[in-house]
């Protein structure tokens, strides 16, 4: 018995960093991402049951590696919940392929492909925990029992920020109050209008994990308690931009939550330092990009690392993309449209924004839908 499927990254616009239960993921604040659609990054997982598997396994990017504490954590969670299952009343039409589900006392085979570069700052824990737990309620029809929101629980033990890549369009993780109510649910489908550009400065793995950071910033950053007691209206202003599809109010908030998550992990001690040289110069040409514009027509946003990702209003993609081509080193552009026919807006920007020799990979995505299902072969 085999499940397919692929799931997608997600990037947050106001951010997860810090945790009130470092073992059940429970984290000092709410947050809220945009899901990426899938065309050039996602997460594709292939999980298999039978009684011949002799153990459980796990090929990550096509290399044996040991299965990780938290991964082990989350499989049993779902094994048990299938095992009680099984005499339960069915609730809601599962999506499985299968006609009956895997018994959950089979070891698995995990075979799991990033079509990107892992641990570059590109949340690949989002979208690999999101994909194993999806596959594992396909596998075991666990759909029929629980909602998505239920099931989000599972991924955000794997690792927080999993639990938002279960959703499709923007989507917010509650604080909650317990492990059974700090998950995640869609705010809205889909944003027509917006265009992100993922821009990979640097591949690398990073250097402070997620994980070790916040404990430290939790620790020892007075900042950190300010921004923790800003949030709950900050979510309520985020929340009603995106309903009410208000760019310029979205666009500046998620800019001045990346600023403060940056400054907040400067005022850790030791530091933790993401950003660098390359990062600032998109900092600068967003900013005079918008002024030369006259409006807010693009955002930035940094998770840990120096790799910036850029929310657009759609009528300004193809202007930025022809500015950046002329501007640094586009090594590779992976787009989802093609933008020769694009028309100048903004014909030249101030001298503050120097042409450089950064090299740049550029991936094109909409805002896209949760896991699915996959036919792909070759994991
Ligand atoms: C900066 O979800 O990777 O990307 O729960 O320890 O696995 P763990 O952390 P993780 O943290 C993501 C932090 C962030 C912000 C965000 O995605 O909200």
């Amino acid at each position: 018995m085999k499940i397919t499927c692929q799931s997608p990254v997600n990037i947050a616009v106001i951010k997860y960093w810090g945790k009130e239960n470092v073992e059940l993921n429970l984290p000092t604040n709410g947050s809220i991402s945009v899901t990426l659609s899938m065309e050039h990054i996602k997460t594709i997982t292939c999980v298999e049951s039978n009684e011949q598997i002799k153990q459980d396994s796990l090929v990550l990017n096509g290399e044996l590696v040991e299965i990780p504490g938290r991964m082990k954590l989350v499989i049993d969670k779902m094994r048990n919940i299938a095992i009680r299952c099984g005499n339960r009343q069915i609730k809601y039409k599962s999506e499985s392929p299968l006609e009956s589900p895997a018994d959950p006392r089979h070891f698995i085979t995990i075979k799991s492909r990033n079509t990107f570069p892992t641990a570059a700052g590109l949340a690949s824990s989002a979208s690999g925990y999101s994909c194993l737990v999806y596959c594992l309620s396909l596998l075991y029809h666990l759909d029929a029992y629980l909602t998505r929101t239920e099931l989000s629980e599972f991924a955000r033990l794997g690792s927080g920020s999993s639990c938002r890549s279960l959703f499709p369009g923007l989507v917010e993780w509650h604080l909650g109050d317990s492990s059974s109510t700090s998950v995640a649910d869609s705010i809205c489908d889909s944003w027509e209008d917006l265009d992100i550009l993922v821009c990979i400065v640097k591949s690398e793995k990073k250097k402070v994990g997620s994980t070790v950071g916040m404990q430290q910033t939790v620790k020892s950053s007075a900042l950190f308690k300010h921004r923790v007691e800003g949030m709950p209206a900050k979510l309520e202003t985020m929340k009603r931009a995106i309903i009410a599809k208000d760019f310029e109010t979205f666009a500046n908030l998620t800019m001045a939550d990346s600023n403060q998550f940056h400054a907040v992990c400067l005022d850790t001690f030791p530091p933790i330092i993401y950003l660098n040289e390359d990062s600032r110069w998109f900092i600068e040409f967003v900013h005079e990009y918008n002024r030369m514009a006259g409006e807010t027509a693009v955002a930035y946003t940094f998770d840990a690392g120096p790799n910036p990702v850029l929310y657009m209003r759609s009528k300004y993609t193809g202007d930025v993309v022809r500015l950046l081509k002329q501007l640094v080193d586009v090594t590779k552009f992976k787009s989802i449209r093609d933008f020769n026919e694009c028309v100048t807006i903004v014909n030249e920007l101030g001298e503050n924004i120097p042409k450089t020799n950064i090299p740049v990979e550029i991936i094109h995505a909409k805002c896209g839908a949760g896991p699915s299902l996959c036919k792909e072969e070759g994991i």
